[in-house]
């Protein structure tokens, strides 16, 4: 509806309902147009266009799907006072869980901490492709193992070989890849062991979902190291390939990255070697999941 358009990455307000919410625009896609009938990936949608727009917030948005309720499945999206843009929600609701009775299990987490020696806990590793993660992961695996640790690594490229076969790089695969790793991950932690994982996770929505299913239990360590410093290193030959055209939607070349606004440890695998990056982690999930003393004798 304005002059100047929709453009990816502008922070916008939607009132739907009765509450407005801050949000960002993740993708759009401009809609076929009466005469060539294709639909475009585009980085701006100008007035009087239709597009499938990918919209990402913060915090979970109440909203109905516009097929299940025309007055609660239409928004607008706002910039300062000025509306933008008119829309309907396309969303298709979460399936029904009233007939879904969730099952308390009979030991504690105390009781499982207490056998294994530490904590169960969620070590999520985020940055570029080439920051370090996997390595790192499996490096602080071995040596957490060795100090007799339930440790286990969830590596991007390994998940995505099964649990997330079926998904892309686009934002809603990337999304979806990472609730599924999130999930499992807060899962491996209930069961009392230290999950660290490795994923490039570039939105920052998409990590606090993580964050959320884990609980307390979720640590998020950002691994620092410029584009210019993972593109040189490029040990799979990836960003090569990305800058000629070959891999879409390439975190950091064609894919954005959202950098961590309070991670809680922060490895420079940019400036520091691999060998001091590993220790850091070690200690910091050696505090993180020490036994709580003051429950020692309630445990
Ligand atoms: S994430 O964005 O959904 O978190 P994930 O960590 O699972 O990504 O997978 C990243 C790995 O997939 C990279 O290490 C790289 O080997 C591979 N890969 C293939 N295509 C892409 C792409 N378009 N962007 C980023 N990584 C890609």
């Amino acid at each position: 509806l304005s002059d100047p358009p929709l453009a990816v990455g502008a922070p916008h307000a939607m009132p739907l309902a009765t509450p407005t919410e801050p949000l960002t625009v993740a993708a759009a896609e401009l809609q076929p147009d009466q005469v060539n009938l294709d639909a475009s990936p585009s980085a701006a949608v100008g007035r009087d266009d239709i597009a499938e727009v990918v919209l990402r917030a913060g915090t979970p948005v109440a909203l109905d799907p516009h097929r299940v309720s025309p007055a609660t499945g239409r928004f607008l999206l706002c910039e300062g006072p000025a509306v933008v843009a008119g829309g309907i929600v396309a969303a298709e609701p979460v399936v029904e869980q009233v007939d879904i009775h969730p099952v308390d299990h009979l030991l504690t987490a105390n009781a499982r901490a207490w056998r294994n020696g530490h904590k169960g806990a969620v070590i999520w590793l985020t940055g570029l492709s080439g920051s370090g993660k996997s390595t790192l992961a499996m490096m602080a695996e071995k040596a957490l193992f060795a100090r007799g640790f339930q440790v286990y690594v969830l590596d991007g490229d390994n998940v995505r070989r099964g649990l997330s076969q079926d998904l892309a790089f686009g934002p809603e695969d990337r999304a979806e890849n990472i609730r599924r790793v999130g999930e499992v991950a807060a899962l491996f932690a209930d069961a009392g062991l230290v999950v660290i994982t490795a994923f490039i996770s570039p939105y920052r929505a998409d990590r606090e979902r993580a964050r959320r299913a884990a609980g307390a239990a979720f640590h998020e360590v950002y691994l620092k190291a410029s584009l210019e410093a993972c593109e040189a290193r490029d040990p799979k030959g990836l960003y090569r390939r990305a800058r000629a055209g070959r891999i879409a939607e390439f975190t950091g070349v064609s894919a954005p990255y959202e950098v961590p606004e309070q991670p809680d440890l922060v490895l420079d695998t940019g400036m520091l070697a691999v060998e001091a990056c590993v220790d850091q982690l070690v200690s910091y999930v050696e505090r993180a999941t020490a036994l709580d003393t003051a429950v020692a004798s309630t445990g």
